[in-house]
This record gives structure tokens, C-alpha cells and sequence, in this order.
């Protein structure tokens, strides 16, 4: 596509074909060289791991362009260290940081011209994938894998980027399990919380809200996004076993502490929902979505977080705060961003 022709303001999250991807594939216990591919397709065997028994793990990234035209990568090592995490828990090999930074320097640089312009407000998503695609019918981890990176200009992933939504409780859906897969970016927790993520749809609802699997009692996620209450100048965000350790959230947290806002990471239980001030949904793709309420229609219940309909003025602050880092307004004083020279 040629770059004149994308309507950087109207960016959707959705996927648009760019210049290049990278592979690196495992073979014989080492990883080789990165290859780089104009080819937006895989050619892999039937019976590859991946397909079969899930054995696929990704990650999500943005680079920005700044007001000084340099591009940002955000916080690249924190999601290199979070693949090696998802990499050990479903027992396919790491792939170290250092080959990581080399993929997604190098596919960023090719397709520069799909980095968006600082005013549009957009981004470029990076997609890092690692799919196990040895052929095996037992249920065993491959012996080879491919590891690929493929980037793409995106827009807000909420309709109406920084404004409130709301959201509705599902109890009869859960995610991932305590001790299972919640912990981990592997596409199945993805594939679980479809048919939840349709029915909030269908209802009128942005989003499903996940509670506790275990007893229904505490928050655990709203969708493909952690949760955050802010009270009495405090940020309180779910301490559970079965969410994605995310890393807005974490960089959201060390932002409180700049900002003198007290950090509580605890069980939330759903009713102390009714005490929140502000309310958001925090991530790569969601940054932070405020959340207007929460509505739990088995408990005939609606938490009204936003009385006016307008995100809260810590959320605000917040979202003002990191955005100004990612886009190279503000000094990067916790070294979150790399440069692409
Ligand atoms: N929770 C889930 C289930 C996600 O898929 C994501 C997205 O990556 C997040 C939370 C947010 O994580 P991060 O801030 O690292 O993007
Ligand atoms: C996020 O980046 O916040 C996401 O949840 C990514 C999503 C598209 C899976």
C-alpha cells in the first residue's frame, strides 16, 4: 500500500499488509539466522504443534513516532523477558532478548514509512510469534519452532480511543484456570474468552468482565485487558494467578509512584467496586480505556464508576503521562523506550 493513501487519523486496530516480516526457526536445539520475508503466508507441516496442541505464543508491542521524528520502541525487553516467561510455561525454547531487540529493530526500520505520524495519534503494532512447528501426533512439545515478527499501523483498539465504556460481568465464562494458561500470552486464553467477548458484544456492551474462575468473588480482567480501581488517591489493580502480568499495568504502577499516588496490588472483591472513583481497562493494544460501569446482571447489580460519562482526572493523568513517554514528550526517566537509529 502506498503510504499516501493510509488515513493515518481513521487507523483502526486492524491489520494492514507492510513491506516485510522476520522468521528465525529453531532447528536441531539453536536458533538461526533472522530471515527476513516479504511473504505474509507460513508454509508448515499438518502436524506441527502449533496446530494441534497450542503450542503458540505472542506478543504485543508499539512503536511510536515522536514530535523530533524519532521512533520509539516501548518497553522491548520487558515483552522479550514476557515471551521466555510464556515460553517456559508451555515448554517451547526461549528466544533471548538480544535476537528479540534484532527482530523488531530491524522489521521497524524496513517499514518505516508505515510508523505513523506524531499527530495522528496512532502507532505501529509489533506482533511477535513463536509457534512450535515440528510434526508430532503424540502430545509432546515439538522439536522445531519458528519464531515471527510482523508489524502493522493501528489506530485505538476501543472505539472512541480515551472515553468511557461499559462493561458487563460474565459468570458463566472464565479464561483461564488458577493454575493454568492465564499467566501466559498463548493464543488459547484467546480462543476461551471468545464466545464471552461475543456475548458482551451482542448485549451492547465494549467488553466481558472477567471475575476470580475459582469463586466468583474477586476481579481478574476485563477482556484482553487488566483492570485498575483508583480510591482515595490510591491504585488498586487485581493481585490474581490466572491474569496476564501486564506490562501497561506495571509501567502504570512505577507511574503512581512518580506521582505520588499509593499502589495496592490485592483480591479486589467485584462488590468493592462500588467505592471506585475511576475505573479503566489498561494494555498495549486498549492503553487505558476509563470505564463508565460494570454491570452484573446475575446479581442485578450496575457499578456506575464514571457519574458524568467522562474518564477521571488520575486516569487522565496517567494516560497523559505515559503517552508523553511513548511518543518522546516527556524524559524517559525509567529507560522504557529504545531508540531506532
Ligand atoms: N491482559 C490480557 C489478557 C492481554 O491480552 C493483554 C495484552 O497484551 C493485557 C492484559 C495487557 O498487557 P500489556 O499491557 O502487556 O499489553
Ligand atoms: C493488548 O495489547 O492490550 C492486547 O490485549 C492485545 C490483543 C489484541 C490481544
Amino acid at each position: 500500500m502506498k503510504e499516501q493513501t493510509i488515513d493515518w487519523k481513521n487507523l483502526s486496530f486492524g491489520y494492514m499488509k507492510t513491506d516485510c516480516n522476520a522468521r528465525i526457526a529453531y532447528r536441531d536445539g539453536a536458533w538461526g539466522a533472522l530471515e527476513i520475508s516479504e511473504s505474509e503466508y507460513l508454509n508448515i507441516h499438518m502436524a506441527a504443534t502449533c496446530l494441534h496442541y497450542g503450542q503458540e505464543a505472542f506478543e504485543g508491542l508499539k512503536a511510536f513516532r515522536g514530535r523530533d521524528g524519532k521512533i520509539r520502541i516501548f518497553r522491548l525487553e520487558a515483552n522479550a523477558a514476557r515471551l521466555q516467561a510464556t515460553c517456559r510455561g508451555i515448554l517451547m525454547p526461549e528466544l533471548p532478548t538480544e535476537r528479540f531487540r534484532e527482530a523488531c529493530i530491524e522489521i521497524v526500520k524496513r517499514n518505516e514509512r508505515f510508523v505513523p505520524p506524531y499527530e495522528s495519534g496512532a502507532s505501529l503494532y509489533i506482533r511477535p510469534l513463536l509457534i512450535g512447528t515440528g510434526a508430532q501426533i503424540g502430545v509432546k512439545p515439538a522439536n522445531e519452532y519458528l519464531f515471527i515478527l510482523f508489524v502493522t499501523p493501528v489506530g485505538p483498539y476501543f472505539k472512541g480511543g480515551f472515553s468511557t465504556n461499559p462493561y458487563v460481568v460474565v459468570r458463566d465464562f472464565d479464561r483461564a484456570a488458577p493454575l493454568g494458561t492465564g499467566t501466559y500470552k498463548v493464543g488459547g486464553n484467546y480462543a476461551a474468552g471468545l464466545a464471552a467477548n461475543k456475548k458482551a458484544h451482542d448485549l451492547g456492551y465494549m467488553s466481558e468482565f472477567y471475575l476470580d474462575c475459582k469463586e466468583k468473588r474477586y476481579i481478574d480482567e476485563c477482556g484482553a485487558a487488566n483492570f485498575f480501581g483508583i480510591k482515595n488517591n490510591t491504585y488498586i489493580t487485581p493481585l490474581s494467578s490466572s491474569i496476564l502480568p501486564s506490562i501497561t499495568n506495571k509501567s502504570l504502577m512505577d507511574l503512581c509512584e512518580d506521582l505520588g499516588i499509593r499502589v495496592e496490588r490485592r483480591p479486589i472483591p467485584v462488590e468493592e467496586l462500588a467505592t471506585m472513583e475511576e475505573a479503566g481497562a489498561c494494555g498495549t493494544a486498549a492503553v487505558i480505556s476509563p470505564i463508565e460501569r460494570i454491570d452484573d446482571v446475575e446479581q442485578g447489580k450496575s457499578y456506575i464508576i464514571s457519574k458524568d460519562g467522562k474518564p477521571g482526572p488520575l486516569s487522565t493523568k496517567l494516560y497523559n503521562k505515559l503517552r508523553a513517554i511513548q511518543y518522546g514528550d516527556e524524559p524517559d526517566t525509567h529507560g522504557w523506550t529504545t531508540i531506532v537509529e
